[in-house]
This record gives structure tokens, sequence and C-alpha cells, in this order.
């Protein structure tokens, strides 16, 4: 059976020229880049290499990155982080509604302990407004953290915008005042520099740029102070204590240098994928909502609601035909919870039920794209006539278009 990947969003394949990167650091340079030896030397000069090489990615200074075990902990890092060593300053939080669960659930937790949140909604666009933030703002608020690229829809934040009235609170003196962004869906994808944005901490991960799992970083702006989150070494300065993984942080450098590289010609291929990929599932399969706004997403990410279906039974259904797909659904206490992410967008529960993302990558084909829209519109077919319901609601629909 042919097998088609379609959730670059999910994870990605390890590229050969990263695996290549790393592949003696996990044999003849095998040092410990504390030691002191020439084994441990040759392991610091390879970690120093790919720091230099992430922070080009981003246009930060090599000390300013933080290596962790992916975006996840940096996640952690920079919320907890900051939360802890800014507690005396205040106890509120703004975030968006549609932040990943390694944001969101720190931020849950740290509203059990004390702290107040306000929850920046995005509309039907999915896409946060600056003056919500603006008016969400008070004098004891001391984190904002909204991620770049939203994981399930590809919406866009403006994290310029945000970058600049962070710039303006501080000139009205509100000092102690820092802005994350959870960067691990855009970078590699859009053009990211820190200098523009105005974060002082930025979240990355590996694995969505074709380099392992399992690696991750935390940027922090030059004079910013973050709690450190584990202790027992000194590594990192001080920032995150154990053993380097060496070969996975060079693999990130290699895979951090190639994404800046390519991704013009990157964009362009998946652009052209997703384009063509919604352009043949919107004349094929009726009864089909699009989520998050379309002119400000990533180019590589497509999420589609079908009605009268469930995701999850399309997702498998799709799976068996070899198409690797994904949906926001989670299952919580044995029931499937339907997308909170699509549920921000003001969508109905049947269409948060009924989405799925599909995402491309660097590898698809033209070919990949047509035998997904076939298999996809097979799915959809037999999924939606072994619903008694949404033959009712079909036939209604039906009856309801006026004739022209
Ligand atoms: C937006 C976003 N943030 C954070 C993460 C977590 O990164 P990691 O898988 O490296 O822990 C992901 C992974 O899917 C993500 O999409």
């Amino acid at each position: 059976m042919r097998r088609v990947y379609l959730d670059h969003s999910a994870t990605t394949p390890i590229d050969a020229r990263v695996l290549e990167g790393m592949l003696p650091y996990l044999t003849e340079t095998f040092g410990n880049a504390s030691s002191v030896h020439m084994f441990g030397q040759e392991a610091r000069a390879a970690v120093d290499k790919a720091r230099r090489q992430v922070a080009a990615l981003i246009g930060a200074r090599a000390n300013e990155i933080v290596f962790t075990s992916g975006g996840t902990e940096a996640n952690n890092l920079a919320i907890r982080g900051i939360c802890e060593a800014a507690r005396s300053h205040g106890k509120h939080i703004v975030t968006s509604a549609i932040e990943h669960p390694s944001v969101r659930g720190v931020i849950e937790e740290l509203e059990t302990r004390g702290w107040e949140v306000t929850r920046l909604p995005v509309y039907d666009a999915g896409i946060v407004r600056v003056d919500d933030l603006r008016a969400a703002i008070r004098s004891d608020t001391v984190l904002i953290s909204v991620m770049m690229a939203n994981n399930e829809i590809g919406t866009i934040q403006p994290i310029e915008q945000i970058g600049a009235f962070v710039r303006e609170e501080r000139e009205r003196d509100h000092r102690h005042l820092w802005f994350h962004t959870d960067a691990v869906q855009a970078a590699g994808r859009l053009p990211v520099d820190v200098q523009t944005l105005g974060c002082d901490l930025l979240t990355l991960s590996a694995h969505k740029i074709y380099a392992p799992k399992g690696i991750g970083a935390l940027f922090i702006r030059r004079g910013v102070r973050v709690t450190p989150q584990q202790t027992g070494g000194h590594q990192e300065r001080e920032r995150r204590a154990g053993t380097e993984s060496v070969a996975n942080i060079v693999a990130f450098g290699v895979g951090a240098e190639l994404a800046q590289g390519e991704m013009n010609d990157r964009n362009e291929h998946v652009h052209a994928l997703r384009d063509r990929f919604e352009h043949e599932v919107e004349s094929k399969i009726p009864n089909i909502v699009f989520n998050g706004y379309r002119d400000q997403r990533l180019p590589h990410l497509s999420n589609i609601s079908f009605r009268f279906i469930e995701g999850e039974g399309l997702l498998i259904h799709l799976d068996m035909n070899g198409v690797a797909v994904s949906t926001g659904s989670a299952c919580s206490s044995g029931t499937l919870e339907p997308s909170p992410v699509i549920r921000a967008l003001g969508r109905d529960e049947e269409l948060a039920r009924g989405s799925i993302r599909f995402s491309f990558g660097k590898d698809n084909t033209h070919d990949d794209v047509d035998y997904a829209v076939a298999a996809l519109g097979r799915a959809v077919e037999i999924l939606r006539a072994l619903s008694p319901l949404a033959q009712e609601r079909l036939t209604f629909v039906k009856e309801s278009v006026p004739s022209a």
C-alpha cells in the first residue's frame, strides 16, 4: 500500500544531511562537552557551532540560546522561570486561547497556585487582536505568552505588534513585563528575527525542521533572568542543568542552517501542494469548512472540518489507506474531547469534532496530494453513508438549496 505522510506539524523525518552531521557524535566523537580533555573539547566545539547555527535562524546571539529537551521543556522553562523570578512584581499572565498544551498546561497549573490569567480570544479568524491585549494588560501583569503560529490551524499571530506594544509599556514604566512566544511551528517556516519581534523569550523545537525529537531551545534575551527549573549541574550557563545531548544539538544546528538556507524553496513547494490540495478538496467534497484565516497561515498547513462525521473516524479511515493526518481532538476519560482550538474559533461541537489537520512537507509530491484527495473523498463518502444523521441532514441540505 502506498503511504503518504501529511503530518509534518506533528513531526518531520530527519533529513539525510542532518543525520550525516550528527552520526560522528554518536560514535567516535562521543565526549562529554563538560570534560576538560580533548574528547570533551571536540564535543564542546560542536555544541558551540550548533548554538551559533540555531541563533542565526532567529537573529539571536549564541549565548542567548539555551538547549533543552524540546519545545515542551523550553515552554516550561520560559513560563515557570519568568513567573518564579518575577513573583514579587505581580501575579497576572496574558496568553491566547489557542496555545499548545505545553503552554496552556503550565499556565493552568500556575493558576491553581494563585496566578491570574487573561486568555485573549481569537475570533473566527484564529488570530488575537492587539487591542484586546491592550485592554487586558494590568500593572501587575508580568508575562505575555502568545504563540507565533498555531500548531492546529497554522494562523500567524501579530507577534511584532505585540512586541511593539511591550516596548511602549516599558516606556510607560511597566518594567516588570516579559514577552514569550512559542515559535515551534513558525521557525524554519517563517522568517523569525528576535530583534524585529521584540520578544524576551522564544521557544524552538528541532523535530519540526527535519532534525531529531528530544532537542529544542529557549532564546533568553541578554539581561532577562529566568529561574532554572532543574538543578544539579552548571551546563548552559547555569540555566539548564544536565549533560548536553551533543549529537542531537549538532543535528539541531544542521537542521537550523538548512531550514534557513532552504526556507523560500521549501515554502514555495509546500504552498503549491497545499493550494492544489485545498482546491481539489473544495471542488470534490461538499459540506466542509476551512478553519483559520486563510490569508494569514503557515504555508504548509490546512485544517478542514467535515460536517456530519467524526475527525477521529476519518483519521483512522485515511490511515487504513496509508494517509497520515491528525485531529486536534484528545482522548480524555474515555471520551473524545473536541479540539479546544477549533472551539475557540466559535465553531460548534460537531465541526470541532470533525476537524482534520493536513500538513505538507518538503518531500511530499503532487502525486501524494492526488492520492490523499482521492482517499479522502472515498473516506468521507463512506463515513457519511454510514451515518443516519448525516443522511437525514444531507437530504435536508439538498432540499433547502434553492434551484437556480
Ligand atoms: C506550537 C508547539 N509548541 C510546543 C510543542 C512541543 O514541542 P516538543 O514536541 O519538542 O516538546 C509543539 C509540538 O508539537 C508545538 O507544535
